[in-house]
């Protein structure tokens, strides 16, 4: 660890300094032609390549069944580098170096003989590390994952537990990680047949995202908000994801998942484990991971009885959206026109340990909402009513401390002061923390940073499988309690709107309101 002195105040404390130099590896991608490729891992790579992060020798595979040849496919992906490149216009002279490390291997899943035709290729590589040490990418269907590590072992590119002589093998998964605890569960042992958990790297990508990262800094480097952090001082948190899209040619997609499995059973649930957790005891990979699982067994399990008082889905019909018309969810392409799926979902959560006994963690998220925006709503408890309070009959806004996720990423206090005048007058007011202003715009993709963690071999920023397999035991309780049931007319929303009124009501309940995030001015 290092300690940059920048100006009398002003102090970096790097915490990666200590990490390994990253070796030579070879990144392997499985379902090259998919969109993935494409819109994330690519420009992530390439702007890996552009900040000098990657090994000083890296080749990258592209592994799919479509006919073409490495040129083909550089070609392919330099054209959708100009749409998804977070920099732009694209550096030529960069690109030119970054493609010279990108080859293709046309192959099917299925067929030992592509696998050998892999390994050909990787033995063809000057550098015995670029044989050896690989990251497999696995964006393909899950139902596929089984056979891709069985066919990788068979063609002894992977070696299980890493023996040092074999150089290191990772492999890296994509959500969905299964539909429920059990298929899960069995996605894990199969991935686990070939490979040992220390190899496999499941990505949830709001992980890698700067400002959820950030909360772990916010609450463990700073000494005046931890000591708030807890059931004497918090009233309640509300986690939002909201998004403005609907789920648009996804239809399919979201039949199956809907917003609980889609965003609940990972993004939001992780979010949560991270504002909820105990500090851990080192910031090794294992003793982060250890607390956000010891914050998950916690959370208190929904019978059926509780999912009908704690837990509301939605669904949006036709409506507006930023004064376009927008269709019902019943009405898109492949959806069944009797659908009950959700395409919102609240929950009450209660967390039974020390620390929140009796604090309720509100979770909401849902498609075609008026903005687009994450964020975490500490609301701390009222004063006493005395003084203020009760002069302001009830209308004293409590304090309230909110990380924005995205965009507009920062941190926000509210407050309340005195209104400037002859008059006694309070209002809230807010002091605002912008990582634009603070640290210019400089915001990299998840997928860049969950990337060079891979490569590096630190998991922090992934699920380990007792996490996986415990946020699906929530979902699984809740699906158990919608089984059967039909939305009703308290559940649907019209697009544009900030979801149906069963959420209103789920907070009503306890005397609190849902607060949506504001746009940005
Ligand atoms: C994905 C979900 O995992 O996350 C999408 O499948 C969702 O439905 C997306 O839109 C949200 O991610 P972000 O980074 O845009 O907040």
């Amino acid at each position: 660890m290092t300690t940059i002195q920048l100006s009398d105040e002003t102090t970096i404390c790097r915490l990666d300094d200590d990490r390994k130099a990253v070796e030579p590896c070879s990144i392997v991608i499985f379902g090259a032609s998919g969109d993935l490729t494409a819109r994330k891992l690519i420009p992530a790579l390439y702007h890996l390549h552009k900040d000098k992060q990657l090994p000083p020798s890296y080749r990258v595979i592209g592994f799919a069944r479509r006919e073409k040849t490495s040129e083909s496919w550089r070609a392919e992906l330099r054209e959708a580098l100009n749409q998804f490149s977070r920099t732009k216009p694209v550096d030529e002279t960069v690109w030119a170096e970054f493609a010279a490390n990108v080859h293709y291997c046309m192959g099917d899943l299925t067929d030992p003989t592509a696998y050998a035709k892999l390994e050909a290729l990787l033995t063809g590589f000057n550098s015995p590390l670029l044989r050896k040490n690989l990251l497999f990418y696995l964006a393909t269907s899950p139902s596929q994952f089984g056979q891709v590590v069985e066919h990788l072992h068979n063609a002894n590119l992977l070696h299980k537990h890493n023996h040092l002589a074999d150089g290191w093998q990772r492999i890296v998964v994509e959500k969905p990680f299964g539909h429920d605890l059990t298929s899960a569960h069995l996605l894990n042992n199969e991935l686990t047949r070939f490979a040992s958990e220390q190899q496999v790297f499941r990505i949830d990508h709001y992980l890698g995202k700067e400002t959820v990262q950030n909360i772990l800094m916010f609450r463990f480097s700073n000494s005046i908000f931890e000591r708030l952090w807890n059931r004497d001082m918090v009233d309640h948190i509300q986690i939002t994801v909201s998004e403005k899209h609907s789920v648009g040619g996804r239809g399919g997609y979201y039949e199956e998942a809907g917003a609980l499995r889609d965003m609940v059973q990972n993004h939001m649930l992780q979010v949560l484990a991270l504002v909820g957790m105990e500090p851990p005891v080192s910031l090794e990979a294992e003793a982060i991971r250890n607390e956000k699982v010891k914050l998950l067994q916690s959370i208190r399990p929904l019978s059926p009885a509780d999912v009908a008082k704690q837990v509301v889905r939605g669904q949006y019909f036709a409506g507006v959206l930023d004064g376009k018309p927008q269709t019902g969810y019943r009405q898109e392409t492949k959806v069944k026109p009797d659908s009950n799926v959700e395409t919102y979902a609240a929950l009450k959560l209660f967390v039974d340990n020390w620390r929140w006994s009796g604090v309720p963690f509100y979770l909401r998220t849902g498609k075609c909402l008026p903005l687009g925006a994450s964020e975490v709503r500490v609301q701390f408890r009222p004063t006493p009513r005395v003084l203020f309070a009760a002069a302001c009959a009830g209308k004293l806004d409590p304090n309230a401390l909110t990380l924005r996720l995205q965009p507009n990423e920062g941190i926000s206090i509210r407050f309340n002061g005195k209104v400037p005048g002859t008059q006694v007058g309070v209002r809230p007011v807010r002091m605002h923390f912008s990582y634009d202003t603070e640290f210019g715009a400089y915001t990299p993709e998840a997928y860049e940073r969950l990337l060079l963690e891979a490569v590096a071999g630190d998991a922090t920023l992934f699920i380990r499988r007792d996490e996986v397999e415990t946020a699906w035991q929530i979902v699984d309780s809740i699906r158990n309690g919608w089984e059967g049931k039909s939305l009703t007319n308290r559940e649907f929303y019209a697009a544009g709107t900030w979801g149906p009124i069963a959420a209103e009501e789920l907070l009503a309940q306890s005397g609190h309101v849902w607060r949506d995030p504001q746009p940005v001015k």
